[in-house]
Order: C-alpha cells, then sequence, then structure tokens
C-alpha cells in the first residue's frame, strides 16, 4: 500500500474554502471502518462548486472532494464488507461533511457503501457518478407520479448536455418517451439526438420571467437549472402533471407563483440523491442496469487523469463540460 498519496484538499484560503492537490498517509483519514482503495471518481457540478471555491460546500475543513468514488475494500471492521469486495459511494454527504473520493484511499462507514452493481464495472459506475444516479431517481419520480406513461406527450430534459441531463435523455428515450431536450449549446444536438432527443428548444426561450400558466406542453419534466426556467417550466406543464427538480445550474431561486399547481395539479417532485435510502439507491441503480447501455454511456463519457481535476472543475461551472467524466485516481 502507498505510503503517502494525492488527494484533493479543500481548505481556507484566504477566507474562502478552494481545493489544491496534497499528499496524506493513512492516518490522516478518518477512523471509519471500511478502507477503500479508490480507483475513480467522477466531476459532479457540485465537485466543481467545491474544488474552485465558487461554492460552499465543504461545511468543516479541511475536507477531501469528491462526491462520488468507486474501488476495492483493503481493511474493513465490519462483518458487512470483506478485502476484495467492489464497491460503490454515491453521496451519503462525501465533500461536504465527510471526506470524498478524490483521494488514492479512504476510510468510509460501512452502511455508505453499495456492492458495485453487476451490469457495471468500477469506471463505468463513475460514468453514472451521482449525475447518471439522480437522472434514474428523477425518472423514477415522474414514473411513479404516473403522468407521463400512456401517450406520446413530451418530456421536457433542461441542462440537457449536463451530466444529469445527457443520462436522463438516455434513459427516458431508452424507456420509450418522447424527449425535448433544452440546451444552450447547439453544437450539442447531434449529441443529444444520438441520446434520444426527438425535439430541441434553445434555453434562453425558457430563461426570461414568463406567465404564471403558459400554453401546455410538457407531461413532465426533469430540471437541472432552477430559478426563472423552473418557474417556466412548471408554467408550461400540463393539467396533472410533473417536474422533477434536480439543481440549481441557472440559480438556486425559484421566481414563481402556485397558479400551475392549484389550477392544474401540477407537481414539483423534490430530488435529493445525497440522503435517498438503500431502497431507492438500489431501485435508482436497477434502474439504470436495465435502461442505460453501456456503448452509449461510453459515448457520453471522457476518462481524464485527476491532475486535470482544478481545470475540469473551472469549466462545469461555467457550463462548458458535456456529458459525464470520469478520474482515474492513480494517475
Ligand atoms: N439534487 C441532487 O441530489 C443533485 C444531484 C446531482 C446534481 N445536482 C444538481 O444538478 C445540476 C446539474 O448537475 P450536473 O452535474 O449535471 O452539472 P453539469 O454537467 O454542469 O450540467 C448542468 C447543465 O446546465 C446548463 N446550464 C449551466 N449553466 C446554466 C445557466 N446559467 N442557465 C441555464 N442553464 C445552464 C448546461 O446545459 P446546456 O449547455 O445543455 O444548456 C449545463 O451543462 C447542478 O445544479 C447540480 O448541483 C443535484
Amino acid at each position: 500500500m502507498a505510503e503517502r498519496f494525492r488527494a484533493m484538499v479543500i481548505d481556507d484560503e484566504g477566507g474562502k474554502p478552494v481545493g489544491a492537490f496534497r499528499e496524506l498517509t493513512l492516518t490522516d483519514l478518518p477512523d471509519h471502518d471500511v478502507l477503500v482503495e479508490v480507483h475513480f471518481s467522477t466531476l459532479n457540478y457540485k465537485d466543481g462548486l467545491a474544488v474552485t471555491g465558487k461554492g460552499r460546500i465543504a461545511r468543516r475543513l479541511p475536507m477531501v472532494g469528491g462526491v462520488d468514488l468507486s474501488g476495492i475494500v483493503v481493511e474493513s471492521r465490519s462483518p458487512d464488507w470483506k478485502p476484495g469486495d467492489k464497491v460503490v459511494v454515491n453521496g451519503w454527504g462525501l465533500s461536504e461533511t465527510e471526506w470524498g473520493g478524490y483521494s488514492r484511499f479512504q476510510r468510509l462507514k460501512p452502511e455508505w457503501l453499495t456492492r458495485l452493481p453487476e451490469a457495471f464495472t468500477l469506471e463505468e459506475s463513475m460514468a453514472v457518478g451521482t449525475a447518471g444516479y439522480t437522472a434514474a431517481l428523477a425518472v423514477q419520480a415522474l414514473e411513479a407520479w404516473g403522468t407521463i406513461t400512456g401517450d406520446s406527450r413530451e418530456v421536457l430534459v433542461t441542462g440537457a448536455a449536463g451530466g444529469v441531463g445527457s443520462v436522463a435523455i438516455k434513459l427516458l428515450a431508452r424507456r420509450g418517451y418522447t424527449v425535448t431536450a433544452s440546451t444552450g449549446r447547439p453544437e450539442t444536438h447531434d449529441y443529444l439526438s444520438a441520446l434520444g432527443a426527438k425535439n430541441f428548444i434553445d434555453r434562453s426561450s425558457l430563461s426570461e420571467k414568463g406567465g404564471a400558466l403558459q400554453k401546455e406542453r410538457w407531461a413532465g419534466a426533469i430540471d437541472s437549472v432552477g430559478s426563472t426556467t423552473l418557474a417556466n417550466v412548471l408554467a408550461q406543464t400540463v393539467q396533472g402533471g410533473a417536474v422533477a427538480a434536480c439543481g440549481l445550474a441557472g440559480g438556486a431561486d425559484l421566481p414563481a407563483t402556485v397558479m400551475p399547481h392549484i389550477l392544474r395539479g401540477v407537481a414539483l417532485l423534490g430530488i435529493d440523491s445525497v440522503m435517498a435510502s438503500h431502497e431507492r439507491h438500489d431501485k435508482a441503480w436497477a434502474l439504470l442496469a436495465e435502461s442505460l447501455d453501456r456503448q452509449q454511456l461510453a459515448r457520453m463519457t471522457r476518462h481524464e487523469p485527476l491532475s486535470r481535476l482544478p481545470e475540469l472543475a473551472q469549466d462545469i461551472v461555467a457550463g462548458k463540460v458535456r456529458g459525464r467524466v470520469v478520474f482515474d485516481i492513480s494517475q
């Protein structure tokens, strides 16, 4: 086992939490029961905010960043895990309150670990990552609500070319829904069509303040953008439809009225990937195994050495990353 290893540590720099690479040893790691050798991690919007310091994600410092990790158990004081087990961790406060996946080794609580789903390799599980897992939770929330099934009405995905958006489009298309993609990057239309998007709208058409009730169009929607975009999506959702709200890439505010909810029965379904129960977690991974084609997953994913994290963190916050990024933690 390496005595010293590299990790991305968020720490105070001039009153601001910013990420930088540091060398750690095993004794620096938290005293949790399972030691995992991390093989892969990934880049989510939240990771971008944490590493660049553009968002206060870490709630205590120093904090090892990385919302997600996949790897192999090296030591375990828990009867549930033994050396050699392949595991995945999404959420559970990693990079917020608990040290995360941007480290060659990490010690974790046994209950945060999930056995690697058979359908995926360690690498593919990080191509899915929190973004893909969140997309699956959102699809399940819409299906449970019940109004996107049974006809050819449209389901809208905003922030379409991003991580959550890309996986959401693939999952929805594979499950037979007619998907409309809202993106600010017309150059991604071919990519989004290949994932299964049938129609496109420019994201600027949703970013200006609109009426409280607009022409009904979306049977359901998965929104990564928030703010005025989410308000307009709610105002354009059909009678009885639902919007799964995942993100805030366009802002954390919600300048909306209650009109879509009280006159059209539109539901706003909140999606929280961090503290989703084990049952919901397992169901989401089962949906991913069933509906996410591995070749398509590979096409929406790029592989990068961890050394490129600082640069890519800037890019994802600027909305410049397409699809998913996997980091090989050994590089
Ligand atoms: N609820 C949860 O548990 C959970 C889990 C994962 C992620 N999230 C949130 O979901 C959001 C998406 O995450 P991600 O990892 O998919 O990020 P991402 O890869 O950066 O995707 C976000 C996309 O939103 C669009 N966008 C960016 N800035 C925008 C702006 N100012 N106005 C309108 N659209 C904008 C861009 O899509 P186009 O270029 O196609 O327009 C961008 O690709 C983030 O806010 C993240 O924090 C929440």
